[in-house]
């Protein structure tokens, strides 16, 4: 298995890993909305508001992650937003998606980020770092369904502390739906 973030002219495939991983694990409601997600993040997320990797063996797509820029205004710290995430379904409890986190979170180390958020399964993400975080001390771009999945870790030397809001998310992003 090799990790990438070349998507160049995969955009197609990498949109359908997500449908199809999302419907098989949540229905294909879900699995369109974020097949559409994916979609509208590769197209419509200026380069310097995104990472994009790609976990691939001989040459079939495997696995994907997405971050893109989460903006606080009153903060000078770089933050970026986790999601989605999906690993095959037919590859799914390997470690793949652990594994693929784990380099998505180096690079993003690598590139001067100094904080991760995701919205998701405490139990999960707890595995590649996050600690569960409140809104007060990191407000969310919108009023949070599910605010026991909020999480957060830093990527520096320096503790996770609180981040002055608002925050604002990018634009495929910015739909109460996804919060
Ligand atoms: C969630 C997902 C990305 C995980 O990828 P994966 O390759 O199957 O996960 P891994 O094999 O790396 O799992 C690593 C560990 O997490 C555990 N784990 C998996 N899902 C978990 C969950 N929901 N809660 C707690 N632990 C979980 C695994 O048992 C494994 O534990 P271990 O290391 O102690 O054996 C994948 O299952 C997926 O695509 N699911 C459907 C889409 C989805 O729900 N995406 C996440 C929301 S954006």
């Amino acid at each position: 298995m090799g990790f990438s973030t070349d998507t160049q002219g995969r955009e197609e495939a990498l949109i359908e890993l997500f449908r199809a991983t999302f419907t098989a694990s949540e229905g294909a409601e879900e699995g369109t909305l974020i097949g559409d997600l994916v979609r509208n993040l590769l197209a419509s997320t200026a380069q310097p508001d995104r990472f994009v990797f790609i976990a691939e063996e001989n040459g079939a797509l495997i696995g994907g992650i997405l971050f893109s820029r989460l903006t606080y205004e009153q903060d000078q710290r770089t933050v970026f937003v986790l999601g989605p995430v999906a690993v095959a379904t037919e590859q799914q409890g390997q470690g793949i998606g652990q594994r693929l986190l784990n380099h998505g979170l180096a690079a993003l180390r690598s590139a001067g980020v100094d904080i991760a958020m995701t919205y998701g399964d405490p139990g999960y993400y707890a595995k590649v770092g996050f600690r569960p975080i409140r809104e007060a001390d990191a407000p969310a771009p919108f009023k949070l369904k599910q605010p026991e999945g909020w999480l957060a870790q830093s990527l520096t030397d320096r503790a996770m502390t609180s981040l002055q809001g608002p925050s604002r998310c990018v634009e495929a992003l910015n739909d109460p739906v996804f919060w």
